[in-house]
């Protein structure tokens, strides 16, 4: 035999130098909740592992993060009241602004990303406005870049619109530059499925619909070719950085963003994919540490140059451990 594969296979050194895919700790995004009040930490009941914290035990987390080389945070907020139009989202002093403040004056170097979305925010828990129990595309668009700038003067790095309105993308870089904040950067979540797998997120933000579903906004899981269309859109109208979601299930789309897209691309591991991992790794029926690396080894393979996750503190660790 002239061939044997398994020459490449052969010891622990063999492999890491063949290796085709490198993860490394830059890459990774740490989602973290937000909620009013002060001298708050409270679990996340559907996503054990997880926290919620006020404004003031931010930098607690950050700390953790920046202990185990995690630099970047992705922020949700949780306003103490919510209304039809989402206002809490843009307010000077909203839970996330405050946070943004609190986070930057003590970890400056850190990259601070917030969602920009109404869900959390409106009393009926969808991504907009209404009207006649629709979401409203073009008003929700304006509020949307409203709070853009708002998070984006209070200290976002990036900002990352995940309500799937049409042409927000385009409004919020003009917002965002006639503001004067030319240099604020858009991730924009240009690929997300109305997925079952953002169930335990809705409990941990608070924001699942009233009625209804997001069915009428966010993608049709049925759909491919249509990613490369809204990838297309969102890179016309000024997203600097576009992302997939959700993660592991969604490969193939991964892959064929990547491959048209002239940004760089991430992928969302969300709220579904970490608590069915977490679940079966308490019941001791998968191997925790195994079963996130190689997610997350697959998730960089399909194409992800960024990836958000909820294990990306202990990723971080088991990455300088050599682990991955
Ligand atoms: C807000 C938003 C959601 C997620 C990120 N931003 C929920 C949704 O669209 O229903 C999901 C994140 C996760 O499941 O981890 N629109």
């Amino acid at each position: 035999m002239l061939i044997r594969p398994r020459r490449l296979r052969r010891t622990a050194a063999m492999r890491a130098m063949v290796r085709e895919t490198r993860l490394s700790s830059s890459m990774l995004v740490y989602p973290v909740f937000i909620r009013e009040g002060r001298n708050i930490v409270e679990e996340v009941g559907a996503m054990p592992g997880q926290k919620r914290y006020s404004p003031d035990e931010f930098p607690k987390a950050l700390e953790r993060l920046a202990n185990v080389g995690v630099n970047n945070v992705l922020l949700f907020g949780l306003p103490e009241h919510k209304d039809e139009e989402g206002s809490g989202a843009r307010l000077e002093n909203g839970v996330v602004q405050q946070a943004l403040r609190e986070g930057k004056k003590r970890f400056p170097q850190m990259l601070f990303i917030t969602d920009v979305c109404l869900c959390e925010y409106t009393s009926h828990g969808h991504c907009g406005v209404l009207k006649e129990g629709v979401v409203d595309n073009d008003p929700t668009v304006e509020l949307l870049a409203q709070t853009a700038v708002s998070q984006a003067l209070a200290g976002a790095d990036v900002v990352a619109p995940s309500d799937m309105m049409d042409g927000r993308v385009g409004a919020i870089r003009t917002a965002l530059d006639k503001a004067g904040l030319t240099d604020t950067a858009i991730l924009s979540y240009a690929v997300k499925y109305a997925s079952a797998f953002y169930g335990p997120f809705r409990e941990a933000a608070d924001s699942a619909p009233a009625f209804g579903d997001r069915r009428s906004y966010q993608m049709d899981p049925c759909n491919a070719r249509e990613a490369l269309r809204e990838t297309a859109l969102d890179v016309a109208e000024g997203a600097d950085i576009v992302m997939v979601k959700p993660g592991l299930p969604y490969l193939d789309i991964l892959k064929a963003v990547k491959e048209v897209s002239p940004v760089p691309v991430g992928a969302y591991c969300v709220s579904g994919e970490y608590s069915m991992i977490k679940a079966a790794a308490m019941k001791g029926w998968l191997d925790e540490e195994r079963v996130v690396c190689e997610a997350a080894t697959c998730l960089a393979r399909a194409g992800a140059d960024i990836l958000i996750t909820y294990h990306a503190p202990e990723l971080a660790g088991w990455i300088r451990e050599g682990r991955v």
